[in-house]
């Protein structure tokens, strides 16, 4: 009954002044599109370029910063689609857009959480590739980086973060790879834009809170990736976790695991949560969402609502909880 609290009511399909379908998958230039719609018709949002990619893309990020509560706040970082196949995440970020801006003033849960921080999201940390996905390859993981010397396209920018073990464990120094981890760390673009405006939000008024989605595996899950040793904060990590996924559960019955990157799903070295726990943001999570594999990331388009609906509810309960 406690938990009723935490469910975040559906929203219509499709609003009136915003041309996006949340129960569709929608190509990069529908996602941009959006955005900028979103900063026009709320006054409170405002969309900004953090930085270009490769291929010239922009790296959009909406702001979310409600007239409620004692300025200024402390940040919460959320990104989505790093890796490009993982077609839930964009889906997933932008909902909660539309969840959160249309439910601030009314849904006691929504109202208190954005009345506490100023919320930063990036739908796409990986435009190129999420182009790539669209265009050419659906199951392109990778940007389109192709640095001097190298046979093949593709660097995993969640690889290329750099907190003292780049190209560790779980990485390939081969430009084939599926987890090649670039020349040197942070030599990409879309890390680099990543690495520079998260650390400003950090020395600016403080980052409580880092997340990064992925897809698949119902995973919820924080430092460290390159190692089997426990973070000094273990016991605070899997406590907030526990939190996110109890009430992410409480929505549609979805069960997730939970605990290090490399207990959990395997080793990781390079990614972006060792490296923002590392820099200093200690509630850094990861979550890998659903399904258990039946689809993987062909996650069907009728599970957007509800993936999305439940993500939420298990993120605002889990940063509520800090
Ligand atoms: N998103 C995952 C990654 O970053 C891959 C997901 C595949 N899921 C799994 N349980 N193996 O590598
Ligand atoms: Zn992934």
């Amino acid at each position: 009954m406690e938990l009723e609290r935490h469910v975040l009511k559906a929203l219509p399909t499709q609003r009136k002044d915003q041309k996006i379908v949340t129960n569709t998958y929608h190509p990069l230039e529908e996602i941009e599109a959006y955005l900028q719609e979103l900063a026009a018709s709320v006054s409170w949002v405002s969309v900004e370029s953090i930085g270009k990619t490769f291929e010239g893309r922009d790296m959009w990020v909406a702001t979310l910063a409600a007239p409620g509560g004692t300025s200024p706040k402390p940040s919460v970082w959320i990104d989505c689609g790093i890796h490009a196949r993982e077609w839930i995440t964009p889906a997933t970020c932008v909902y909660g857009l539309d969840l959160l801006t249309e439910n601030y003033g009314t849904d006691p849960d929504v109202t208190a959480f954005l009345d506490k921080y100023n919320v930063y999201v990036l739908p796409v940390h990986n435009p190129d590739g999420y182009y790539y996905t669209w265009s050419d390859d659906r199951l392109w993981r990778k940007n389109r980086m192709q640095h001097p010397g190298d046979t093949c396209h593709g660097v995993d920018l969640n690889r290329n973060f750099d907190d003292g073990h780049w190209g560790g464990a779980g990485t390939s120094d081969n430009s084939c790879g599926g987890t090649y981890c670039g020349p040197t760390g942070f030599s990409e673009l879309e890390t680099q834009a990543v690495r520079d405006y998260t650390n400003q939000l950090y020395s600016n008024n403080n980052l409580t809170a880092y997340f990064t989605i992925h897809s698949y595996g119902q995973m919820w899950m924080y430092a460290y990736g390159w190692g089997a040793e426990d973070t000094p904060h273990e016991q605070e990590l899997f406590r907030v976790s526990e939190t996110g996924v109890t009430a992410l559960r409480s929505v549609h019955d979805t069960v997730y695991t939970y605990g290090s990157i490399y207990e959990t799903i395997y080793p990781a070295s390079g990614t972006s949560i060792d490296w923002s726990y590392s820099r200093g943001v200690v509630h850094t999570y990861t979550l890998e969402l659903r399904d258990e594999g039946q689809n993987g990331f062909l996650l069907p388009a009728d599970q957007i609502i509800a993936t999305a609906e439940e993500t939420w509810t298990g993120l605002i309960a889990a940063i509520m909880d800090i």
